[in-house]
């Protein structure tokens, strides 16, 4: 998978987050009800905002290690989807949804993220030479 790939990847994921997030913060006002503020804001920081600053990073650089990279936009993926659909099952326990199940999944997606938070910053030292692609 080509660096190219991995940065549109991201950015059309981080926009799918964006309209979501967005969607669950007009809900919160419409409703009055703030019980969904955790998530939304998990959505929109980290899938929209920090997905779509790794899809930009990947277009302004070149990475040497490419598996690094590959590496890191699967965790990212994983990561933003298992830390705020985890937070989701946990937070607001819908459709009555196993205690342990939504715990697990919470821990599991937020060490993800967690993970290719730090693979992130080998990333950033994995460059080109000259810093351009
Ligand atoms: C349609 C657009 C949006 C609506 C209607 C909306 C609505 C809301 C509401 C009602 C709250 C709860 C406020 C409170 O607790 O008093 C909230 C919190 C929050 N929103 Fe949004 N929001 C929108 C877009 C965004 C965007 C684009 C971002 C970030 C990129 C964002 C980030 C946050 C964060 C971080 C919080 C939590 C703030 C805190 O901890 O106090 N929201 N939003
Ligand atoms: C492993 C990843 C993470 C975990 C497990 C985590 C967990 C949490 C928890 C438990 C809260 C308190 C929620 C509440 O009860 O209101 C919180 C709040 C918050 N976190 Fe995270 N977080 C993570 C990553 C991040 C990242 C990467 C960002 C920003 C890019 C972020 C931004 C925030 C903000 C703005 C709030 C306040 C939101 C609110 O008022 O509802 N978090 N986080």
């Amino acid at each position: 998978m080509s660096q190219e790939k991995w940065s549109i990847r991201l950015i059309r994921i981080a926009s799918i987050f964006g309209l979501i997030g967005t969607v669950l913060g007009s809900h919160m006002a419409g409703a009055g009800s703030y019980a969904f503020r955790p998530v939304h804001a998990h959505i929109l920081l980290v899938g929209w905002l920090s997905m779509f600053a790794w899809g930009a990073f990947y277009k302004m650089f070149k990475v040497r290690a490419k598996k690094l990279v590959t590496f890191h936009g699967w965790t990212a993926i994983i990561g933003s989807i298992g830390l705020t659909a985890g937070m989701w099952f946990q937070f607001i326990q819908p459709f009555g949804v196993n205690k342990t199940f939504s715990l697990i999944f919470y821990i599991v997606g937020g060490s993800i993220l967690l993970i290719s938070f730090a693979l992130f910053i080998f990333v950033t030292f994995f460059i080109e030479k000259d810093g351009k692609r």
